[in-house]
């Protein structure tokens, strides 16, 4: 079975899906590992930054996204396809890259949730957090490892990918407003765990879009170091990611490279060498 990593902060903005994308693609390219990436956000930022939007649509149109497992529910249909809802091949490298693979999320996932509060004591079937799990089943065995893109929330969607993780890694911004949440974020998983008797590991805290010559970066990063074992995420990964310009460029899959050393800045930019040993810690833990 695969490692399962869901990427997961309450905050927006602070790097969850740049880090899932480049993570997908190091794993998949220098590991040559199998990837899927679930994109649990419905502002679908992983799944466009991955694949071409034409395409999306068009599974979007025949309930093959996430959104199509939560819809059989209400529905009472089974339209949802594993098979043929993961997208093989993606990301703006090469023209895809193979090992990499996509659970696209839906733009409809807002509309969605919003009318679904008003039906929900219909379907309990759709609160329980294994329906993600269950329905992606049959194809989980091919993979090694599997990250889920969370939104900035703890909401259903969210519990079910962090109820089928085996670990939950957080990125965090060094600042003081940022690192204020996380005692939230682990008694919430905490509490997850408890309620449903699943085994979730926190992977540790990544930092990123940090900035060197910021004094309040350096004591954050210090501090985040220093109560990694008090607060319980575990660690500091030793690699920062710096704030750069490269990450901020790379999420648009209209632009199209051919090698990973091109996308993110091989060897006159940072972002690569910083990406390839975070990739390297993660593999070490995991
Ligand atoms: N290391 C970085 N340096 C500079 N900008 C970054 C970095 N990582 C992410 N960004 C930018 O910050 C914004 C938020 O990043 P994103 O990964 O979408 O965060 P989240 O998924 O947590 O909301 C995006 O515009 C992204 O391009
Ligand atoms: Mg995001």
């Amino acid at each position: 079975m695969p490692k399962v990593i869901s990427i997961i902060n309450l905050k927006g903005g602070v790097g969850k899906t740049t880090l899932a994308v480049a993570l997908g693609e190091f794993l998949s390219l220098l590991h040559g590992l199998k990837v899927l990436i679930i994109d649990t956000d419905p502002q679908t930022n992983a799944t466009v930054a991955l694949m071409d939007e034409k395409e999306w649509k068009r599974r979007n149109v025949k309930g093959q996204t996430l959104l199509g497992i939560f819809k059989d529910v209400v529905d009472k249909y089974q339209v949802f396809s594993p098979a043929e809802a993961i997208v093989k091949g993606v990301s703006n490298i090469a023209g895809g890259i193979e090992n990499l693979h996509l659970l696209p999320s839906s733009l409809d996932l807002i509309e969605f949730q919003e009318e679904f509060l008003y039906k929900a004591h219909n379907h309990e079937e759709i609160f329980k957090p294994s329906l993600l799990q269950e329905r992606l089943q049959e194809v989980l065995p091919s993979y090694d490892i599997v990250l889920i893109d969370c939104p900035p929330d703890l909401g259903f969607i969210t519990r079910n990918g962090l109820y089928m993780s085996d670990y939950y890694l957080i990125p965090v911004i060094p600042d003081i407003l940022s690192t204020y949440g996380i005692p939230q974020i682990i008694s919430r998983v905490e509490k997850l765990k408890k309620r449903t008797g699943t085994v979730i590991e926190p992977l540790g805290i990544v930092v990123s879009k940090f900035r060197v010559q910021s004094s309040v970066h350096k004591s954050q990063l210090s501090l985040l170091r220093a109560r990694a074992r008090e607060v319980g995420y575990q660690r500091v990964f030793e690699t920062v990611i710096s704030e750069n310009n490269r990450s901020a460029a790379v999420m648009d899959f209209h632009h199209s490279f051919n090698r990973l050393e091109e996308k993110y800045g091989y060897p006159y930019q940072k972002p690569y060498a910083e990406y390839k040993s975070l990739a390297e810690e993660v593999l070490a833990y995991v």
